[in-house]
């Protein structure tokens, strides 16, 4: 089938990946953006992070302010899901990872999509080929997997749902590009695809080494970063990435492959709980300041 050129994407969740997903497509590969959230302070929460990205490119000279209001001007916020979807020729899903909560937006999103729209989800965990289930054109709907925050991090991972059309992967893959991307396929829809099927059991053991005592956060942390060298140690970024949304990635993963190396730790789903989320809640393993006062 042709599809039509794409020139407007709406992406569905402002939160911490949404936000920076609108500010990708229409800063680097240059498209018109809807971002669509369910409240009004969500959508004007996502705005706020765009801003405040888009000032520190400004800031260190990546792009002038010229720039910046003109990506801003393409990025339009919206609670009106029906109205984005239906004039979009991609839309990008970013909302919270949860099976139900999904399934349910898939079913609902597949009615306003125009013929040959294709629908990518940046789901973590959760099975393309499910989600797929769930509208009226499984063949037009892949995983498009960004990394926290999408604005710096290079990669993006495209899943292959089991009815995923190759032209679909290709256009996928073609936006992704537009956007500066590197791509690798998941040429099975595996849970947690490739990236979180390595990432998440260090991330829980890390919290096991504290619950149990024999580290301190810090040193957990330091240990990682400097024996690793990984860019930021893995009770840090557990704070990056959401409290909640890892304890329901490693939730979907354990459940689906059947698999105790991915079960939370009592640790995680006791913050969460008690709301200590990470960066978007202000205190998770460490406190995190305002977002307007906060560095990155
Ligand atoms: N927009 C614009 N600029 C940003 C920014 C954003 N969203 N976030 C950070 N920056 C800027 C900072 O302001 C900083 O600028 P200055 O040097 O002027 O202060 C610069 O980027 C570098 O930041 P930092 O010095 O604070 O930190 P850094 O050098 O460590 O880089 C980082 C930041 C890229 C986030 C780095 O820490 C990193 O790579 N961390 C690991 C991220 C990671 O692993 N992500 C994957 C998580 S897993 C996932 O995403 C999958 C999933 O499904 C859960
Ligand atoms: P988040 O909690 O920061 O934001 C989710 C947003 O989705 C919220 O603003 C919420 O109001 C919105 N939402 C919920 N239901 C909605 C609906 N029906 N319509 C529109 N918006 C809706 O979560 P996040 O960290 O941005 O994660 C979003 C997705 O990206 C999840 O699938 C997650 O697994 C995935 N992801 C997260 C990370 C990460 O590091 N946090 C990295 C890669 C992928």
């Amino acid at each position: 089938m042709s599809r039509p050129p794409i020139q407007k994407v709406t992406v569905i969740g402002a939160g911490l990946m949404g936000h920076g997903i609108a500010q990708v497509s229409a800063q680097t590969a240059g498209y018109d953006v809807s971002l669509v959230d369910v409240k009004q302070e969500f959508v004007d929460r996502g705005m706020a992070m765009i801003k405040d990205s888009l000032s520190r490119f400004v800031a260190k000279g990546f792009i002038d302010q010229a720039k910046a209001d003109e990506v801003l001007s393409r990025i339009h916020p919206t609670l009106d899901l029906r109205g984005a979807v239906s004039s979009s020729q991609m839309v990008i899903e970013a909302a919270t990872e949860d099976p139900k909560l999904k399934l349910d937006l898939y079913k609902r999103v597949s009615e306003f999509l125009p013929p040959g729209a294709i629908l990518a989800s940046n789901t973590s965990s959760i099975s393309i080929t499910l989600l797929a289930s769930a509208t009226k054109t499984p063949e037009n709907v892949a995983g498009m997997h960004f990394f926290n925050p999408p604005q710096l991090m290079p990669l993006v991972e495209i899943i292959r749902g089991r009815k995923t059309s190759d032209s679909t992967v290709e256009t996928v893959r073609a936006a992704a590009k537009k956007m500066d991307k590197e791509t690798v396929l998941c040429k099975k829809d595996s849970p947690g695809f490739i990236v979180n099927r390595i990432l998440m059991p260090s991330l829980t053991e890390a919290t096991l080494l504290l619950e149990e005592g024999v580290a301190d956060k810090e040193d957990i942390d330091k240990a990682v970063t400097m024996g690793l060298n990984w860019p930021m140690g893995p009770l840090k970024l557990l704070d990056y990435v959401g409290l909640d949304t890892a304890l329901s990635i490693a939730k979907v993963i354990t459940e689906n492959l059947n698999d105790k190396r991915y079960k939370p730790s009592p640790l995680m789903e006791k913050m969460v709980k008690e709301g200590l989320l990470g960066r978007k809640s202000g205190r998770g393993f460490y406190d995190w300041p305002s977002p307007s006062a906060r560095k990155s």
